[in-house]
């Protein structure tokens, strides 16, 4: 065995640039609210160049308006022409794409029982489908380019089950974004291509309204949460750009779990 020296402990400003994406490009879909709009701002705090998606092109607007230099693509991820539209506008605009967050999402509870097919089909399109179909289209670009970093929104519920909320479309369809995590990433290990997944506990957004609002279910929190409560947007930055970044530059295929250890008990 040869004896390869360490490389040289970074400075500090080298330490702290492997959380930045100064001049990369970043595609963050569902950036109409909630989680998605946190990540955009984040990423263009880290210097990268964004551009959103979402149905509601209007909020995207508003978001572009605060952050100077973002492109909106006004998006439905279910539509194949929209992801194509997508792709070829952040092309037009940047020549490249760097980084990728899957992150529109949709999921409402109801009993496994009840639950209408065609509701089951279209969690599936938006979630899974959509995803796979965008991270395919971008998947490309980056293996073109030499390299890129795909994170997906998945959630705990893709890795436990949701009792006592009953969803069972949402959990298949996340539990489905994380082997799917896997399969993407060693497919394009070798090529360059970084692709991980965020799994979040519960936050407060659209989407988990009624988990924030009803007394009950905020007390579930508290009681099942071994952290006590839910997260707040903050506390998925670090994780986000970790996964994004140069930081995880050794990272693929993996899921990281931001639940204040909710899926450790
Ligand atoms: N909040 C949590 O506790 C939590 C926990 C785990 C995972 N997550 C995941 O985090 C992601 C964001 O959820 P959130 O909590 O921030 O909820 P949210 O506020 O409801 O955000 C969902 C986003 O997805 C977009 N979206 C929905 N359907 C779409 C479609 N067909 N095409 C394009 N965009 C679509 C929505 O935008 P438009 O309506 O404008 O299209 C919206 O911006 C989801 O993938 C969710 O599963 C959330």
């Amino acid at each position: 065995m040869t004896n390869v020296p360490p490389p040289p402990v970074p400075t500090p400003d080298a330490l702290a640039g492997l959380f930045r994406l100064d001049g990369r490009v970043a595609v963050v879909t569902g950036a109409s609210s909630g989680l998605g709009d946190r990540f955009a701002r984040v990423l263009h705090a880290a210097g990268a160049r964004v551009v959103v998606a979402a149905r509601r092109a209007d909020r995207l607007q508003a978001l572009c308006e605060e952050l100077p230099g973002t492109l909106a693509v006004p998006c439905d991820v279910a539509v194949d022409a929209d992801l194509e539209r997508l792709v070829a506008a952040t092309i037009e605009a940047h020549g490249r794409i760097d980084v990728l967050v899957n992150n529109a999402g949709i999921g409402e509870p109801m009993p496994a029982e009840d639950e209408p097919l065609d509701y089951w089909r279209h969690v599936v399109d938006v979630n899974l489908t959509g995803l796979f179909a965008l991270s395919q289209l971008v998947g490309r670009q980056m293996l073109a380019q030499g390299g890129g970093s795909i994170v997906n929104i998945a959630s705990i519920l893709g890795l436990v089950a949701s009792a006592p909320i009953k969803q069972a479309s949402y959990a298949a369809t996340k539990g489905a974004v994380v082997n799917l995590t896997r399969e993407l990433a060693v497919q394009w290990a070798r090529r360059g291509v970084r692709v991980n997944a965020l799994a979040p506990g519960w936050f407060p957004s659209e989407m988990t309204t009624v988990m924030f609002s009803d007394e009950a279910s905020i007390t579930y929190l508290r009681r099942n949460c071994p952290m006590g409560r839910g997260g707040s947007f903050d506390e998925l930055d670090g994780a986000l750009l970790f996964l994004a970044g140069d930081a995880s530059g050794y990272i693929t295929g993996q899921t990281l779990v931001v639940d204040g250890g909710w899926t450790a008990r």
